[in-house]
């Protein structure tokens, strides 16, 4: 058999613990093969591993037959392994082009020949249908472009294996569309494809085979035209998942959240949040649906203390707290699991166990007369790992060694726990694996039941169809509907989302 990428029993540690324990993973040329596996269960050691960012404790690599030592990514690169971050690693204020070619340039007489790169980018970009400009600076372009630009740079420096970790995590639905359509060209040309997903629905559409892993042990391959999302599931975590979410219906009480006439502009200087209006009771979710670019991110920063609003009103439990700090927001009983897990959610250098208990350390019991009580705070970071399934070598592991899945779970964690009277949670399974996913939505719902108030806001119409008491959809900054989720389906959200007025898309004004 020809295997372009061969990984045979590798073994990686990290101190005592073995993240991946003799794991084999064989790729054909001109597959896409999906990996997958619980949150923590190794893939993207597995996938550094082969990137050369780190080296196995045992175990042989070979590409195309040949047995090879990776031993940094420029290994990687020059034996036509490339890798596409969950994290982009781009510098902001260059161009893609330039961003491009960093470390690679092309130079004529001893100076850059920017030119040159450009046109081969764009010949590049052109080949691949990825319709990147080559001139366009990196902030003023989406994060769907920004995984392009990251695609771009692999293949300019000739990689023949791309690997994917987790690519369509950040993308929008629409953006996920046309990133599985690149990476059919992707394999159209010749390449092959390492994809990390835990979207079983796009395991199934894309790949062609796919490996299992589950704490750090490989369970098999399979071919995903012989498999089923229900069999993947039960492969990936050694039982039956369930897909639905059971709930009975809202009691909603009081206001807790009401927002009256909020503006808010976006970094840029315009107007992202336009006269918006909005209120959710106690004992309901309200889900805000819309396409990427609506306000939406601005809407909760605004609300959270992150962003300055222009004018407007947010009382919760009927106190204003327009423009407050965002601690003094959080006193007012709001948690937020924001959208930017790296950017407002965890400090990535702390341990672990002290981010747990990032907004309330200088209270009782964690902190007395300006003395924190470390004793007190890892017994609840543990608490709260134990009870949130977030899978970390211990409670003093630094944030930044958890998988992205933990990380995530571990801010569910503490947000939830803080039991706030109104919940805002951004994206909150971004990341997640399946089980995890139902872990936090019965988590959502239990707070609801307990009679707080919840704002969900997420790009998985699924989640939001099935999680959402009422549905808000959000539209170049306004609300223009709430609907009823037992009496709409994805299409007519879809035309609202789009910016339909209710009537053309049928629902009853
Ligand atoms: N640098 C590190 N130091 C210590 N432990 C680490 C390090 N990197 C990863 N780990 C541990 O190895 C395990 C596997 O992590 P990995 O990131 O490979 O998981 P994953 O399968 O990619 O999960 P996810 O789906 O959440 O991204 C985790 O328990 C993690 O805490
Ligand atoms: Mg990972």
């Amino acid at each position: 058999m020809d295997y372009v990428i061969e990984m045979l029993n590798i073994r990686k540690e990290f101190g005592n613990f073995v993240a991946n324990d003799n794991i084999t993973l064989q790729i054909k040329k001109g597959e896409i093969h999906a990996l997958l596996g619980e949150n923590g269960a190794g893939k993207s050691t597995l996938m550094n591993v082969l990137f050369g960012l780190y080296q196995p404790e045992a175990g042989e690599i070979r590409v195309k037959g040949k047995p090879v030592k990776i031993t940094d990514p420029n290994v990687a690169n020059d034996l036509g392994i490339g890798m596409v971050h969950q994290h982009f690693m781009l510098v902001d204020v260059f161009t893609v082009t330039e961003n491009i070619i960093l470390g690679k340039e092309v130079t004529k007489g001893g100076r850059i020949d920017i030119k040159k790169a450009e046109e081969e980018v764009r010949r590049i970009s052109e080949q691949y249908g990825l319709a990147v400009d080559p001139q366009a600076k990196i902030y003023d372009i989406s994060v769907g472009m920004q995984q392009r630009v990251e695609i771009l740079k692999t293949l300019y420096r000739g990689a023949e294996i791309l690997i994917f970790d987790e690519p369509t995590a950040v993308l929008t639905p629409q953006e996920i569309t046309e990133l599985i359509q690149i990476m059919k060209t992707l394999i159209k040309e010749g390449k092959s494809i390492i994809l990390i997903t835990h979207k079983l629905k796009e395991i199934m559409e894309v790949a062609d085979r796919c490996t299992v892993i589950r704490k750090g042990k490989g369970i098999g391959t399979v071919n995903v035209s012989e498999t089923n999302p229900n069999k993947l599931a039960r492969m990936m975590v050694g039982h039956d998942v369930v897909f639905s979410v059971e709930k009975k219906p809202a009691q909603p009480k009081q206001d807790c959240l009401v927002v009256k006439d909020l503006v808010v502009k976006d970094a840029r200087g315009l107007t992202a949040v336009n006269g918006l209006d909005l209120t959710v009771r106690a004992g309901e979710i309200v889900g805000i649906a819309g396409i990427d670019g609506n306000g939406q991110s601005e809407f909760i920063e605004a609300i959270t203390g992150l962003r300055k609003a222009e004018s407007g009103s947010v009382r919760i439990n009927g106190k204003e707290i327009l423009n407050h700090k965002p601690r003094k927001i959080i006193e007012s009983s709001v948690a937020h699991i924001p959208q930017d897990r790296h950017k407002h959610g965890l400090v990535l250098n702390f341990p672990i166990g002290e981010n747990m208990v990032l907004e309330n350390y200088y209270q009782e019991p964690y902190s007395k007369h300006g003395i924190l009580n470390f004793k007190e705070i890892y017994k609840q970071a543990k608490r709260l790992i134990d009870e949130f399934d977030v899978r970390t070598p211990s409670e003093f592991a630094l944030a930044r060694a958890l998988s992205g899945g933990n990380q995530q779970k571990a801010i569910i964690g503490r947000e939830v726990d803080r039991n706030p009277d109104l919940l805002i949670a951004a994206q909150p399974t971004r990341g997640l694996d399946v089980g995890a996913i139902e872990f936090i939505h019965k988590r959502l719902i239990e707070q609801r039941d307990h009679g707080k108030a919840v704002l969900l806001v997420s790009f998985e119409l699924d989640e939001i169809m099935s999680v959402s008491d009422r549905i808000a959809v959000i539209y170049e900054g306004k609300i223009v509907a709430v609907v009823d989720p037992t009496e709409t389906d994805e299409q007519e959200l879809g035309l609202l989302m789009a910016g339909s007025s209710r009537k053309e898309a049928g629902v009853d004004v």
